[in-house]
């Protein structure tokens, strides 16, 4: 393959636009490296749960504040917490149930953010998010966010959920509680940076997103691919 320019791309985004299967293919196609920093949400989450920082329904933030020096994540490419790897349990319903408070949380983010920053020290990153264009990386040389019509995203998650419980109007309801929250928090919150380029995959597959990506790092950006 012919060496690309290392460029940072920062794609941020609502839930269920397909942001890190996207975010993943793209950097398998320039060599680059994903970054999923939900992913490293999750893990905080998760290691909080099992240290019973988070339990009976509640987050005690001191508690989860203090365990946050302890611990070592990373992503190579699997999620893992010291050298474990949790890339299928930071899937798991309970996890995904607090990941999004846990995000909310100052200190939380700002141990994600320097993890994030250490493991793109090298250049040539995609990293997905909801903040990475506005805060994580201000100065990435691409950024792009991703929206979709909420029917439309409600339908694809709808599809995925094994649960025979689970109606079609709880995944929408729960996905624009989801979007509200992520979009209104105090900390960092879901926005569109000025400068990001909008992809709108309502009527998209990921094939035609891949070649629109494809041409704009071609013209705008001098790959060739
Ligand atoms: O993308 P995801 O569902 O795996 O993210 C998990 C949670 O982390 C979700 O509630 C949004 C939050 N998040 C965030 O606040 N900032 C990011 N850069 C990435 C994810």
């Amino acid at each position: 393959m012919k060496q690309q320019p290392k460029i940072i791309i920062a794609i941020d985004g609502y839930s269920s636009t397909g942001k890190s299967s996207f975010a993943k293919l793209i950097a398998e196609r320039l060599g680059y490296i994903h970054l999923d920093s939900g992913a490293l949400y999750r893990a905080v989450t998760l290691y909080g749960l099992r240290k019973g920082a988070i339990g009976d329904g509640k987050i005690d933030k001191d508690a989860l504040v203090a365990l946050l020096p302890g611990l070592e994540v990373s992503q190579s490419p699997c999620t893992c917490i010291f050298d474990e790897n949790v890339e299928g349990l930071i899937r798991q319903m309970e996890v995904s149930r607090f990941a999004s408070p846990v995000s909310a949380i100052a200190e939380v983010r700002n141990f994600v953010d320097d993890n994030l920053h250490r493991m793109a020290s090298g250049g040539g990153v995609v990293m997905d998010g909801r903040d990475i264009g506005t805060t994580v990386f201000p100065n990435a040389e691409l950024k792009i966010f991703m929206q979709a019509d909420d029917l439309v995203r409600a339908m694809r998650r709808y599809r995925e959920t094994s649960d025979p419980g689970v109606t079609f109007i709880d995944v929408l309801h729960s996905l624009r509680e989801r979007d509200l929250r992520d979009s209104n928090r105090e900390v960092s919150p879901l926005r569109k940076a000025d400068d990001a380029i909008v992809l709108d995959n309502t009527c998209m597959t990921m094939e035609d997103e891949i070649e629109w990506l494809v041409n704009l790092l071609n013209e705008k950006y001098g790959f060739s691919l």
